[in-house]
């Protein structure tokens, strides 16, 4: 039987579907699905996104300055990565006070008007909740490190040494170096799965479940529609202290490699997040997890049973995936599309290589990018972007070791360079530093910033911008795009991927080239009407793609 009989059968078959059934859930539409189902979700990094005050690092002012260029993207929610006070190791991820606003930033009074300017746009505001460590300056652990018998001393993790100079295990921090580090004035060595100066907290101590849960409570009282909770398979280790199974060779840092058992994943971090998820189902908001999971079955665990976990667990899968292609992108859908709960995709963040450079082959980065959105906007699921995705930013890695911000980057130099290469200012316009301040930036902008920024691209209709601004705009009016379900179409096709989204009679068919020569892509419907496309035209039921072109067209069956 010919490949073309079974598209046929595949695209009558999606178009009988009535896309994705579900219970109806309080503020949920026809098909069950919650706001958060149709957003799409923005992570900004505070320090990069506009400087109000000129002291070249970004604050919630230059933020709520920029609501209307979010609205008109097409944003309907920012994830602000942490703003709290905080001495900036980790840059906000070493937390010192859980209410309030670094000074940097601005202040609480800056924030609630920042949610206010949101909402008075529909844009809602989701915190970044680091439950895991706090810095090493928090009243909490200053006071536990005080003494062996302080009011907050069982609050981290403290343990005597196996003997002088010898931590109590060999468990290995992710950012290098013993996980334990060892504290004079009480004799015993703390436990940090990250950087020294963000101590573990211990979540077996009823005193810190409770202090963490009402701290997300306060932040809902503020505005805030739900928080991204940060590395959250960390929140537990093995009561026993176990090693960890030793793995050939060594990591970036030089320590050698470790398999982390007993301390990631433990079972407990999902009774906690069922508790975390109680309160903000009390709120109306909605939890997103930065989880880490390598298969199915791991990210399924993170719905919780009958969804009582994260909402928004992050399938990391696609950023994976460092080279274009159809067969791997494909069976990724697959896998994600059978999970248990609503899929979020995820290409890039402030931990990753920026996907400009990720995906593109360094001739065709701007085409790809474009492909790119194409590709991870008109899924069945949630985006998160990462900002400046939109306009094609690229990495700016350091050239020099004493240029490195992140510490990580200079322990780890030269094989590890550290994250601030995809940390840097968003490109504003083609003035002085991008437009992002008006001295010079905590991080250089990368000499592209004159033709990739956004006042360049506003007016460029084929701009990297103008084709998100369009996909976008399609995907919050189009109802396949927001409740269709997903058939693969052409699946042994090793250059197009292509896909429909059908609801209700209706469909949508999104051709993707992912490959620099060009390609037909023959698909045996009635004819198809272009909605967005980019290099890429439609005759009949067959589109012809440039090489990295795309066409998102309406079917007419
Ligand atoms: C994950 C965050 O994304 C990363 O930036 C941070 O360094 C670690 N968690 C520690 O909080």
């Amino acid at each position: 039987m010919s490949g073309r009989f079974w598209v046929m059968v595949a695209v009558v078959m999606a178009l009988l579907g009535s896309g994705v059934a579900g219970a109806q859930a309080k503020g949920a539409d026809a098909e069950g699905h919650a706001w958060w189902q149709h957003a799409v979700f923005y992570e900004i990094y505070p320090r990069s996104f506009a400087d109000s005050n000129g002291d070249g690092v970004g604050d919630l002012n230059g933020i709520t300055s920029k609501m209307d260029y979010l609205r008109e993207l097409g944003v309907d929610a920012i994830w602000i990565t942490p703003c709290y006070p905080s001495p900036q190791v980790d840059f906000g991820y070493d937390v010192s006070d859980y209410e309030n606003i670094d000074p940097m930033y601005g202040t609480l009074g800056d924030f609630d008007r920042m949610v206010k300017a949101g909402r008075e746009r529909g844009i809602r505001i989701i915190m970044d909740f680091v439950p895991n460590h706090t810095s090493d300056q928090h009243a909490w652990f200053l006071d536990s490190k005080s003494s062996r018998t302080a009011a907050h001393r069982d609050w981290y993790i403290w343990r005597d040494g196996k003997g002088p100079g010898k931590p109590p295990n060999n468990w290995i921090s992710l950012f290098g170096g013993p996980a334990w580090k060892y504290d004079a004035t009480t004799d015993q060595y703390y436990y940090h799965f990250f950087y020294a100066a963000q101590p573990d907290l211990n979540w077996r101590n009823p005193a810190v479940e409770k202090a963490m849960l009402d701290t997300t409570r306060w932040w809902y009282k503020r505005g805030v529609a739900g928080f991204r909770l940060d590395a959250v398979d960390t929140l537990f280790e093995d009561p026993e202290l176990r090693d960890d199974p030793v793995l050939p060779g060594v990591n970036k840092q030089g320590d050698p490699n470790t398999e982390n058992v007993y301390n990631t994943n433990l079972p407990e971090v999902h009774t906690e997040l069922k508790k975390l998820r109680k309160v903000a189902d009390e709120a109306g908001a909605v939890l997103i997890g930065e989880t880490w999971t390598s298969n199915i079955a791991q990210l399924d665990k993170y719905y919780g049973n009958g969804g009582d976990e994260l909402q928004m667990p992050m399938d990391f899968m696609f950023t994976t995936v460092n080279k274009l292609s159809a067969a791997e992108f494909r069976r990724q859908v697959a896998a994600v599309n059978s999970a248990r709960g609503w899929p979020v995709f995820v290409i890039g963040n402030h931990d990753l290589v920026r996907s400009y450079n990720r995906y593109g082959n360094g001739k065709n980065n701007d085409a790809i990018a474009k492909l790119m959105a194409a590709f991870y906007l008109t899924l069945r699921g949630t985006p998160i972007m990462y900002y400046g995705e939109e306009i094609g930013m690229e990495n700016n890695d350091p050239t020099r070791r004493e240029d490195v911000k992140d510490p990580i980057g200079r322990t780890g130099w030269p094989a590890e360079k550290g994250r601030d290469g995809e940390r840097t200012p968003m490109q504003w316009n083609g003035a002085a530093n991008a437009g992002f301040s008006e001295k010079a930036p905590w991080l250089p902008v990368p000499a592209s910033y004159k033709t990739h920024n956004v006042a360049a691209e506003e007016k460029n209709p084929d701009s990297v911008l103008s084709l998100y601004k369009k996909v976008l705009a399609l995907r919050h009016t189009n109802e396949a795009l927001m409740e269709g379900s997903y058939t693969a179409l052409n699946e042994d096709d090793a250059n197009v991927m292509a896909y429909l989204r059908s609801y209700k009679g209706k469909a949508v068919l999104v051709a993707l080239n992912m490959s620099g020569e060009r390609r037909e892509a023959r698909f045996k419907v009635g004819g198809l009407r272009a909605l967005v496309a980019s290099g890429a035209v439609a005759k009949g039921g067959d589109v012809e793609l440039e090489p990295f072109g795309e066409m998102i067209a309406e079917v007419n069956p």
